[in-house]
């Protein structure tokens, strides 16, 4: 693999590759976001891709590429990542409540005024007006509200307006606008069971946006939403919507259905697999594979255009592929491609995408700020 170092992929096809990897298929990749990019344009809703899902500068510029006013972040190490890049109008959707954290996120805003983060508590709003006084900062800064997720969020109503005036009150802070993330709606299967959830838990955000403005307050931005709700939320009164598995999606969101199809969400095709290769064949209806635990191997998984087979797990290294007609066969040697369930996991335990055209590899895009790097 020295070649690959090089960017050399001269006769570098899916089948020489080691496995377990990742391998994007560039066409299907490009199309999941040309078909959110079309979305955008026809909804009036703007798209901040949310990269927690794909760790990747090089997938992030893409999406700028065709129209994303930004990026969403998890953590601020993705986005000192993508803020170093040159990528503008990062949003970080958590709060800074440690010294690293909040040192960090006011070197961030120095470094690139563009960088925008989120508090839901006065507290916060101290410590950082505090750090950005002594490093002579501006901040950019969201409110971010409850939208049926325990994880974060203040109150809506009067306890986040006076938080947004508390920001507008500071020297240091810009208040730029409200993140409200209903992650509870995402993966609710049924289109409109969907859609009926993310209109009760937005409820409270359309107030609050309300009362903001009615109170004189400048509202940017209404940030939130996810793949499973992208064809909805334009309803709910976002403005952006922080998509991000529809760039590769996975088999926990194929499995929500979509809105002219119950059974299987088609409106983003998986563009992403783990591919691996046959490592034993010693039993009846059941092939040993070297996608294993360690690589995230789950019995939800799917094949890649063998829906007869049934994912398996045999250990560390090891998984398998097991299944009852009669009929089937797999060979000793040979590839199959692996949906994974969760891209946010599954993108955590490898180091690059193989990209491909077809067979042939094109490029590799490292896959970057993952749990526990050095970085964090
Ligand atoms: C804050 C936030 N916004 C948006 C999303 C939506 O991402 P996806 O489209 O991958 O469901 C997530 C996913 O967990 C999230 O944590």
């Amino acid at each position: 693999m020295a070649r690959v170092a090089k960017r050399d992929f001269r006769d570098i096809t899916k089948d020489v590759l080691p496995t377990p990897c990742m391998v994007v298929d560039l066409d299907l990749f490009e199309k999941n976001i040309k078909t959110m990019a079309d979305h955008c344009k026809a909804t009036g809703i703007n798209v901040r891709p949310h990269v927690k899902i794909h760790k990747s500068v090089d997938v992030g510029k893409r999406q700028i590429a065709q129209g994303a006013i930004g990026l969403t972040c998890a953590t601020i190490a993705e986005a000192e990542l993508m803020s170093g890049v040159g990528i503008k109008h990062v949003l970080w959707t958590k709060q800074p409540a440690s010294v690293n954290n909040v040192t960090r996120a006011v070197a961030l805003s120095k470094k690139d005024p563009t960088f925008m983060f989120v508090v839901d508590d006065p507290i916060v709003v101290d410590w950082v007006e505090q750090a950005a006084t002594a490093k002579n900062a501006k901040l950019r800064i969201g409110v971010s509200v409850f939208a049926g997720l325990a994880r974060q969020g203040i109150d809506n109503g009067e306890p986040a307006v006076e938080l947004a005036q508390k920001v507008v009150a500071s020297k240091r802070m810009q208040f730029e606008g409200f993140m409200a993330y209903s992650g509870g709606a995402a993966h609710t299967k049924k289109w409109e069971l969907r859609r009926k959830k993310s209109s009760d838990d937005l409820a409270g955000v359309r107030e609050t946006v309300a009362l903001a403005k009615k109170a004189g307050l400048p509202v940017n931005f209404v940030s939130g939403g996810s793949t499973g709700t992208y064809n909805i939320d334009h309803e709910n009164g976002l403005t952006e919507l922080e998509a991000g598995s529809y760039v590769f999606m996975d088999t926990a969101y194929f499995a929500i259905g979509g809105k002219d199809d119950d059974a299987t969400y088609n409106d983003f095709k998986g563009s992403l697999t783990v591919l691996t290769t046959v490592d034993s064949k010693r039993h009846p209806n059941l092939v040993t594979i070297d996608y294993g635990n360690k690589a995230l191997n789950r019995p939800t998984d799917k094949v890649k255009g063998m829906p007869w087979l049934q994912v398996t797990s045999q250990g560390a290294e090891y998984g398998g592929l097991k299944w009852t007609e009669a009929e089937r066969d797999l060979k000793l040697g040979e590839r199959v491609e692996i949906y994974c369930t969760t891209l946010d996991m599954s993108t955590n335990v490898y180091d690059r995408y193989y990209v491909a055209r077809g067979e042939q590899i094109v490029d590799v895009w490292p896959i970057m700020g993952r749990s526990g790097s050095a970085q964090r």
